[in-house]
């Protein structure tokens, strides 16, 4: 009789030999594989929280605090920043726009969702020459604030040193988007924000509607994917990422309204 350790030997002889695996290539598969991008999600992540980073950002948010709400997020920036330094983690719209606009020195930036340009001059101030298509229908009154429009944007911009070229867009970003890549199916964004209508089917349908524009190696970036007034949109990013291999993506959901953003690859 077979003693169990006997028993339980593997059969090596039963296994068949491997096949060949092909060999470790070099370019232009490699190229492809590594990709067009210049800087990567969790590299991105951590330029943004970097206290160089955040140093930079506090000489101007101030300036663009001039309503309620960034007015507060500017005093929780500055408090978090005294109180911890070099060790703070957080991520919002701002840091990570800024530090994707320094990466990717963007020549052309698509906005959706302007409302008084405190995303649109934070790109500018890290990239002074961009040029940005802008598009906001202007709500009034949006989300209890005024919301001044164009004008006020353009002197906003200039205000941070834009000196880059602006196109402003007025309407809804579902009419104007089609629109828009329908007369230019060759454009290409650098960086593109998507912070416009905040419904599940409106978020996912400018999403959905920018991605094929984001030029290799350019940078996606949704904002408020936890906001607790629309609680779908960590969901709606999701599964634009899922939907487009293309992407490599990063969320930040820890405190704050959240980002999510994402480089595509090639
Ligand atoms: C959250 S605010 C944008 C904030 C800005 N990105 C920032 O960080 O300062 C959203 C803006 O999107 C605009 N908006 C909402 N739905 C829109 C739509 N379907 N088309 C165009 N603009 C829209 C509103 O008028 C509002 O100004």
């Amino acid at each position: 009789m077979m003693d169990q350790a006997q028993s339980t030997k593997p059969r090596f002889a039963s296994v068949k030999p491997l096949a060949q695996a092909p060999a470790v290539c070099a370019t232009p598969l490699d190229a492809r594989h590594y990709g067009a991008a210049r800087i990567n999600v969790t590299t991105l992540a951590r330029v943004a929280t970097a206290a160089a980073t955040w140093a930079k950002i506090l000489e101007f948010h101030g300036d663009l605090a001039s309503d309620d709400y960034v007015r507060y997020v500017d005093a929780f920036y500055r408090d978090n920043v005294r109180r911890f330094g070099k060790e703070w983690h957080y991520l919002d719209i701002v840091n990570v726009l800024f530090a994707a606009a320094k990466a990717v020195e963007p020549r052309l930036y698509l906005e959706v969702g302007v409302r008084r340009g405190r995303s649109a001059c934070t790109v500018v101030r890290a990239c002074p020459s961009v040029d940005i298509i802008a598009i906001d229908m202007w709500t009034p009154n949006y989300a209890g604030m005024d919301n001044p429009g164009p004008a006020f944007v353009e002197d906003e911009l200039a205000c941070h040193g834009h000196t880059g070229g602006v196109v402003f867009m007025n309407g809804n970003s579902h009419l104007l988007l089609p629109r828009l890549f329908a007369a230019k199916p060759e454009l290409r964004f650098d960086l593109i924000t998507v912070d416009g209508d905040h419904s599940e089917a409106g978020a996912y349908r400018d999403l959905a509607d920018v991605v094929p524009h984001l030029a290799p190696g350019g940078v996606l970036v949704f904002d408020d994917i936890c906001h607790p007034s629309h609680p779908y949109l960590l969901e709606v990013w999701r599964r634009v990422v899922m939907e487009n291999k293309c992407l490599s993506a990063y969320e930040y959901t820890e405190q704050g309204y959240g980002v999510g953003f994402a480089v595509r690859k090639a």
